[in-house]
């Protein structure tokens, strides 16, 4: 097969305003493997579960590698065979069971938002809920007090804004690398405190390993870094787009407030169908054939995780009784660490706003961010009877 080859501005003008369906057709246009610019970008659900099933071939590290002079995320920028020892670690940390032991501190970190807006009749869900909540939420992962929420939020903030995840520590701009150190400097700090002050946490748990299972502090921080890199504006985005469907589907939501058990499986089509993630950066190890198209050694190529989502006949279509087979949280030895943290987030923030405010419409534009490394909204407007 011949390669296609189109200007790197083709990516970015993707027509996300004219809707996610749209914009899945358009980059899926060209074929299931093409060149956008230097960018390789495989599009089709076999080509991406192949490039998932062979990090041989296809390496995190190699794409990650600009953060390294700064610090080496850990684990989403580790080669195999060393990234099996991180998960053996990590996977009982973040499991479904040490999640559900922080429902109790989630529910009322979510009240206590929606409790200062609902006497208002309206809201807006980013700059409200959906910016703040899941930063508390690491931060409770982490063991560490919500008293530090302002400055963490603002250090954060400056490095998501001023940077994406596939880029950094590439030419950051000056602001990006004083939060970056800012960060870093706080981190390193509470683990000090933590060493001496152990708690039921993940911090803590990680400072327990000892022998050869022991991690260095660089590791320590290389993980932090990444979990907040990784976990905030994805759940920001999923909560967004989440309310932003049921705003407008008054049916829907009133399913799931009357069965509950129909959050999950919504979640799970939020997920594919409008997942955060459009899709993550890998670099070719050897020339590699995909999907008949021959991409080179050392290339640079996305994988297209919100193309390879809605593949079938009815797939931009939401199914509360598909199976969940999404790459949403991705696939592979890389697939997402905080799914179930995440999963999580998402299910309580719905049940929470709809105990309290069951009835709601969008009430201005809910403008898609858009080239950027994580799908997420502007803002989200919304009007409901004072309550
Ligand atoms: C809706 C929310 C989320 C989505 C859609 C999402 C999506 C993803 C995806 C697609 C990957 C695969 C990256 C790759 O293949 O290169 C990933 C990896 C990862 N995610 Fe998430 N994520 C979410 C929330 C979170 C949260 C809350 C955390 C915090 C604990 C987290 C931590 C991680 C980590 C540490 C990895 C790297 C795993 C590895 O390399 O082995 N994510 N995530």
């Amino acid at each position: 097969m011949t390669t296609t080859e189109l200007p790197e501005t083709y990516y970015a003008d993707t027509p996300m305003r004219s809707g996610r369906t749209a914009a899945v057709e358009y980059l899926r246009k060209p074929g299931p493997v093409y060149r956008v610019g230097s960018m390789w970008l495989i599009t089709s659900y076999e080509g991406v579960r192949y490039a998932q099933k062979n990090p041989d071939l296809f390496s995190s590290a190699k794409a990650f590698d600009g953060i390294v002079n700064m610090i080496q995320m850990i684990p989403i920028a580790i080669d195999p065979p060393k990234h099996a020892d991180y998960r053996r670690i990590l996977d009982p940390m973040f499991g479904p069971k040490r999640m559900a032991a922080m429902d109790a501190d989630f529910r009322a970190q979510l009240r206590g938002h929606i409790d200062a807006f609902a006497p208002l009749g309206r809201c807006d869900v980013v700059a409200d809920l959906s910016y703040k909540f899941p930063t508390q939420a690491i931060l409770t992962l982490f063991g560490l007090p919500l008293e530090h929420l302002p400055k963490f939020l603002d250090w954060v903030t400056g490095i998501i804004k001023g940077s994406d995840i596939a880029s950094l520590g590439q030419n950051q701009p000056p602001h990006v690398i004083d939060c970056a150190m800012g960060l870093f400097g706080f981190l390193a700090e509470q683990l000090e405190i933590k060493r001496t002050h152990r708690g039921d946490d993940m911090l803590s748990s990680i400072l327990a390993l000892d022998g050869d299972e022991a991690w260095t502090d660089a590791e320590i921080l290389g993980l932090c870094f990444l979990i907040i890199l990784a976990g905030l504006d994805t759940v920001t985005g999923a909560i967004g787009f989440s309310l932003l469907t049921l705003a407008n589907d008054p049916v829907l939501r009133r399913r799931l407030i009357d069965d509950a058990s129909l959050i999950p499986p919504f979640v799970e089509e939020m997920l594919r169908l409008d997942g955060p993630v459009p899709g993550v950066p890998r670099v070719t190890t050897a020339d590699v054939e995909v999907e008949g198209v021959l991409i080179p050694a050392n290339s640079q190529v996305m994988l297209m995780l919100f193309t390879a989502n809605r593949e079938g006949p009815r797939a931009h279509e939401m199914d509360l009784t598909a199976k969940a087979t999404h790459l949403g949280f991705g696939g592979g030895i890389h697939r997402c660490l905080g799914s179930h943290l995440a999963r999580r987030e998402l299910r309580l923030t719905i049940e929470e706003f709809h105990a309290r405010i069951p009835d709601y419409r969008q009430a201005g534009e809910a403008t898609v961010l858009w080239p950027a490394g994580t799908f997420g909204l502007e803002s989200l407007p919304l009007e409901f009877e004072p309550c």
